[in-house]
């Protein structure tokens, strides 16, 4: 795993909180920003977008992982997380077993008061069921 730099961190960043300002959380009123940086240096966002049926809403980090898929991203280098609390919160469950499907990869969480944390897909999702985990079986 790659480290970031200041330079980069800042983009990625900067990238989660423009996006969570577009967020669509009627519901919840809980605002999230994501940003992916692709392995050619490209970014790609995402924001949460709730619905009536809140169980169909989906979160910003899943809503970046299909951006960055739909741009033809050749694999994830790192992932930038805001929320507007402090600390700032970790992806949920889902998005951390759909973010393991890409890698290991640095995941900064951030807000807009500056305050940051870094941490990794395997720091929040140790031993993660992945594709390796799928072998095929005799029977
Ligand atoms: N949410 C995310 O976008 N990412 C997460 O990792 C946690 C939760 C969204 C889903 C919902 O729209 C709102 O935050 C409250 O749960």
């Amino acid at each position: 795993m790659k480290d970031l730099s200041n330079e980069t961190i800042t983009q990625l960043v900067d990238a989660a909180l423009e996006v969570r300002a577009r967020a669509r959380a009627p519901y919840s009123g809980f605002l999230v920003g994501a940003a992916i940086l692709d392995l050619e240096g490209r970014i790609h966002v995402g924001c949460n977008v709730e619905n009536a049926s809140y169980g169909l809403s989906v979160c910003a980090e899943r809503h970046a992982v299909a951006a960055a898929v739909a741009a033809r991203a050749r694999g994830v280098q790192a992932l930038a997380v805001a929320t507007g609390t402090s600390p700032p919160v970790t992806p949920c469950g889902a998005c951390r077993q759909v973010l393991a499907e890409f890698g290991d990869f640095p995941v900064v969480l951030a807000n807009p008061d500056g305050e940051q944390k870094i941490t990794s897909v395997a720091e929040l999702l140790p031993d993660a069921f992945g594709p390796e985990s799928l072998v095929k079986s005799e029977e």
